[in-house]
């Protein structure tokens, strides 16, 4: 297994072993004044109850930031920075929840980017520069509670769509530079806490590797349906996961030295294909013991943290559990 950082002082020794994060897509709308949604407010206690495992929580209200409201989309958007006066933010339902998440030491607010594939005709330049500033202007906004402000900043973009050709790299670089350059204006000080994630849903072509993952702090290497029932969510062809086919140039890098910066994402935990806790865990062990950047499992699709069996709870208490084998050698968890 490959180290993935190597921190120089022994006080931090045990922090140097690589530990799998947690890349959650937390698509869902996050609730009202009162109280979150379920969904999110399992995702609040999952980064709660999991201290010692990183999360990098992807913020998306309506496919960016930007996006107009649209009280019918699948994410459930109503990103609406107008009414209550809220200029970044979309609103204080936002606003109150974010906070919640930005004030858990473990968690790490990413913004959702989409690119086209780097098709600058489906989605212009400027659009996506646009979200990305918008994203970083994200700071401190009043929230439903009675003169209180919360800290709604975002410490990164998870740039997704994005090419698996090496033709488009220019177009990427140059994002992710914007990116960087942006979130550096913004707040050099926090720069220890941003993260650029590209995410091609599959192997970038060979003579692109190198350049995307050099351009990157982490890159979706696969991001697969388990179940073995097509759907609108698991659209044909497709192959089931299965983390024992996980292979250099299927799922994982052709360069096993990446493999620390490689992140893998299963959604449709389901049946028919055997989804049981039983298999959840040894589908999260085999993905773990490859030493991977960070991955995360779904039973639904992204906009569901609660359906069983992998929800996040239990998810983020396997990868916790399995990031811990050498104190904990057990076997799977059933
Ligand atoms: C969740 O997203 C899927 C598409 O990925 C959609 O079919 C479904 O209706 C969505 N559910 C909700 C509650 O938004
Ligand atoms: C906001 O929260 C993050 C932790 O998520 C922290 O690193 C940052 O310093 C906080 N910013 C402010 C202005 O409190
Ligand atoms: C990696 O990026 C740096 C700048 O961040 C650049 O100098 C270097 O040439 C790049 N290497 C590759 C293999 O793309
Ligand atoms: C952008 O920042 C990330 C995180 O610090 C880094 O890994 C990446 O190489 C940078 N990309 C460019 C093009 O400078």
């Amino acid at each position: 297994m490959a180290l993935r950082t190597a921190l120089p002082f022994a006080a931090f020794a045990a922090a140097a072993f690589a530990c799998t994060d947690i890349l959650l897509p937390l698509y869902v709308y996050p609730g009202g004044a009162g109280s979150a949604t379920p969904d999110w407010q399992a995702a609040v206690d999952a980064i709660k109850s999991n201290p010692e495992t990183h999360f990098y929580v992807i913020i998306n209200p309506n496919d960016g930031p930007l996006g107009t409201s649209d009280p019918t989309g699948n994410n459930g958007g109503y990103c609406n920075a107008g009414p209550d006066g809220i200029p970044h933010g979309c609103n204080r339902d936002w606003t109150t929840h974010l906070g919640a998440i930005n004030a858990l030491p473990n968690a790490q607010t990413l913004g959702y980017v989409y690119t086209s594939y780097g098709n600058t005709s489906g989605r212009s330049t400027a659009d996506v520069e646009g979200d990305v500033l918008e994203w970083s202007q994200w700071d401190t906004a009043p929230t439903w509670a009675a003169g209180a402000t919360a800290n709604i900043s975002i410490y990164g973009i998870f740039f997704d769509e994005v090419s698996s050709s090496a033709s488009s790299a220019p177009f990427y670089r140059d994002l992710a530079t914007y990116a960087n350059q942006t979130f550096d204006a913004k707040s050099p000080a926090d720069r220890g806490l941003y993260s650029v994630f590209m995410n091609p849903g599959t192997n970038p072509d060979r003579d692109f590797e190198a350049a995307l993952f050099n351009m990157s702090s982490a890159v979706v290497t696969q991001e697969a349906c388990f179940t073995t029932r097509p759907s609108s969510d698991c659209p044909l062809p497709y192959t089931p996961f299965n983390s024992q086919s996980l292979a250099p140039g299927n799922g994982l890098p052709y360069d096993l030295d990446l493999l620390g910066q490689s992140s893998i994402l299963v959604h449709g935990f389901a049946d028919p294909g055997g989804a049981t806790v039983a298999t959840l865990c040894k589908q999260i062990e085999g993905v773990i013991s490859l030493g991977v950047h960070s991955t995360y499992f779904t039973t639904g699709g992204w906009n569901t943290t609660t359906s069983t069996p992998a929800t996040i709870g239990m998810v983020a208490h396997l990868i916790s559990e399995k990031n811990n084998v050498r104190s904990c050698p057990s076997g799977c968890y059933a």
